[in-house]
């Protein structure tokens, strides 16, 4: 028996209109979601809108039209671009449905009757855009750190919550349970804020400044604090506390948020739910930021990208692809369409794309599109090339994919393409065929092609459900449900002798990147696509190198060499002497093309710390954006890469 799976995103505020950040939080769920049901656990995902408070009555005002006209407005636009994701919620919840606020008011009464929320006069400094107090220590320069500007004085009566009661309950949750909040920097960023006494949390607000929000069961002059109605979602959409949702999906409760959001997840909720005498979530899974130009994406800075039109210029799965490869999960993400084109070329329309259409096209070649008998030691997978292969890669994207690290669950499986890739480039078929002796070989090589993509159709299922379905249907296997589990995809020899396969279809067209380059040219990324290649594209050159010119003590102060963690490597494929290195540097990640491929493997250099120039203008080689250059000794045959002695922090300088 499987355990059922309940997954949420935040519900995003109706201020303003969806854009490419919360996107991302809601594919992330959805995959995870996907992930989950395809393990044959009945999953549960729920997305929806939040819509009280002074920031809604705010936007409204400007548009003169009420609090609640307003916030439908807007959910709907959520609720309207979802399906052109293709996410598959069970449910949207809106924060002013009715039996959203029958919650919250029986959660107030309960935590109100146990004597955790008291009565209190209060001056403090207060933020309406975070609609929040803020004390000294968390301004920054005096200003919110958040909306960068001064909070005002407010002194009022107002119910508190006894939040300090349950500090060092939390710690110790927190302490014996490793996994509870996810990635550990965030966990650990929750552990500092715990170091320090909580405040109790005021959490109300006088129907005299407002009015838009959740009356307080036991005091009608006040509404509910936005968060504190906010929170009680994730159960009241369950049907808390009696509903049969609540009772199977709540003991398996999973949110995803992202970084700004960590403190009222991590601290206010689970001592919500505390004091309410309810059982907390599961895990907390907490992503960082999409960034343009290096600045949070958001609407209070106006930097957004509109996935609507993402979706609509790239498609579907494109962008769902995009987004969960691109982004490590936990760190910041720069956003450029530069990038992305990139990887729909070279990831999609290259590597998947190609392999997907050259198969077929071969299958129909040579076997008239009719799958050929084979040896038995191929059709059980004993003696199968890719067999191995194809199993070792279902395993890593589980492990991966159950701590919701997408990014290397891609990665795996764009490894097995890329093994399928030089293994026709090894078999070369089209040798085969010339020789009438090599039938029986040619038939099994097929073979194990189809098989292979039969498996990468299953694997990318949560991630691009729509190529998934296309690549099934192409290989026939839609209707068995042969792809619906981890398990049955990883089944070998599934394709019987005699059935036919139809012919196949261009999964993902190149985009013409002269076009969007004079489109992007003023967003000045046309630069980093024209560059000459980096030196160490061609190391051996100078064999024995000259002394250069004499520079100067500022020239080399101009370099910014850092210290950089190897997260991930793969080869480029075409270019025997490229490494493509995905690298951590502090809180950024960036992807470094290095000549080093003759000297190292893929998986000699993962997990290194390496030396990097960090402020060298990107160049592309071989079609790969490199964000900066390694340094490395490099011999006449050998090239070895300048490590640090021991271990020390990313992004670490180098001087
Ligand atoms: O905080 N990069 O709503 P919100 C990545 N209503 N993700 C981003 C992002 C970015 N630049 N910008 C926003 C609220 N997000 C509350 C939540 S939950 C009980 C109440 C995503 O509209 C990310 O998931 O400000 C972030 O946590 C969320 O949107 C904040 O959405
Ligand atoms: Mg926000």
């Amino acid at each position: 028996m499987t355990s059922p799976f309940y997954i949420t995103t935040p519900i995003y505020y109706v201020n303003a209109k969806p854009h490419l950040g919360h996107t991302y939080t809601t594919i992330s769920a959805d995959v995870a979601k996907r992930f989950h049901s395809m393990l044959g656990e009945d999953s549960f995902f729920l997305t929806g809108t939040d819509e009280h408070g002074d920031k809604i009555v705010k936007a409204a005002e400007n548009e003169n039209i009420t609090p609640k006209a307003y916030a439908d407005k807007i959910s709907q636009l959520f609720s309207d671009l979802w399906p052109k994701f293709n996410i598959d919620n069970n449910h949207f919840i809106r924060t002013t449905d009715a039996d959203h606020i029958a919650v919250v008011k029986q959660i107030l009464q309960k935590i109100f009757d146990s004597g955790d929320i008291y009565f209190s006069e209060y001056e403090g400094l207060y933020c309406f855009g975070c609609e929040r107090f803020y004390t000294d220590r968390e301004l920054v320069n005096g200003k919110c750190p958040d909306h960068d500007t001064k909070p005002e004085v407010i002194k009022e009566s107002n119910y508190f919550f006894k939040m300090s009661r349950y500090q060092q309950w939390l710690i110790d949750h927190i302490n014996n349970n490793p996994d509870f909040i996810q990635p550990e920097r965030y966990r650990n960023e929750t552990l500092a804020f715990l170091r320090e006494p909580l405040e109790d949390l005021c959490i109300s607000r006088p129907k005299s400044r407002l009015e838009w929000g959740i009356t307080l069961p036991f005091d009608e002059n006040y509404v509910t604090y936005v968060w504190f109605d906010a929170l009680i979602n994730y159960i009241s959409a369950l049907g808390f506390p009696e509903g049969d949702n609540f009772k199977k999906f709540w003991p398996q409760a999973c949110h995803v948020v992202a970084k700004d959001i960590l403190k009222p997840h991590g601290i206010y909720w689970p001592i919500m739910l505390k004091a309410a005498g309810i059982d907390i979530y599961k895990h907390l899974y907490v992503h960082g930021y999409w960034n343009i130009d290096e600045t949070k994406m958001s609407k209070s800075l106006g930097n957004v990208v509109d996935p609507n039109y993402l979706q609509s210029t790239y498609g579907t799965d494109a962008i769902r692809f995009f987004l969960m490869r691109e982004m490590v999960f936990g760190l910041d993400s720069n956003f450029s369409e530069a990038t992305l084109i990139e990887r729909i070329n070279t990831d999609l329309a290259n590597d998947l794309g190609n392999l997907f259409s050259r198969v077929l096209a071969m299958f129909h070649k040579y076997f008239n599109g009719i799958v050929p008998d084979v040896s038995p030691g191929v059709r059980n997978g004993e003696n199968a090339d890719l067999f191995k292969d194809a199993q070792n890669t279902i395993k890593e994207f589980k492990d991966e994919m159950q701590s919701l690290k997408c990014h290397k669950a891609i990665a795996a499986i764009w490894n097995l393409i890329s093994k399928m890739n030089k293994y026709v480039v090894t078999t070369a078929p089209w040798e085969l065929a010339k020789d009438e002796n090599q039938k029986d070989r040619l038939a099994d090589v097929i073979y194990n092609l189809l098989e292979g993509l039969r498996v990468i159709a299953g694997l990318i299922a949560p991630i691009m459900p729509q190529t998934s379905l296309t690549m099934q249907k192409h290989l026939n296997i839609v209707d068995e449900n042969v792809l619906s589990t981890l398990d049955r995809t990883a089944q070998w020899g599934t394709f019987e002798t005699g059935t036919s396969l139809p012919k196949p279809v261009t999964l993902f067209p190149r985009i013409d990147t002269k076009k969007q380059k004079d489109k992007n040219q003023k967003k000045n990324n046309q630069k980093k696509t024209d560059q000459t290649p980096a030196k160490q594209d061609n190391p051996e050159k100078k064999s024995l190198p000259g002394l250069k010119p004499e520079i100067s003590f500022e020239d080399v102060l101009k370099l910014d060499l850092r210290v950089a963690t190897v997260i991930h490597a793969e080869k480029i494929p075409k270019a025997n002497k490229l490494l493509k290195l995905e690298v951590e540097v502090g809180d950024e990640k960036r992807t470094i093309v290095a000549g080093i491929a003759k000297s190292y493997a893929p998986e000699d250099i993962c997990g290194k710390q390496i030396i990097i120039v960090a402020n060298l203008k990107p160049a592309k080689l071989m079609g790969v954006l490199s964000q900066g250059m390694l340094l490395a000794a490099v011999g006449d045959n050998e090239t070895t890469i300048a490590t640090i002695g021991k271990i020390v922090p990313t992004g670490l300088p180098v001087k």
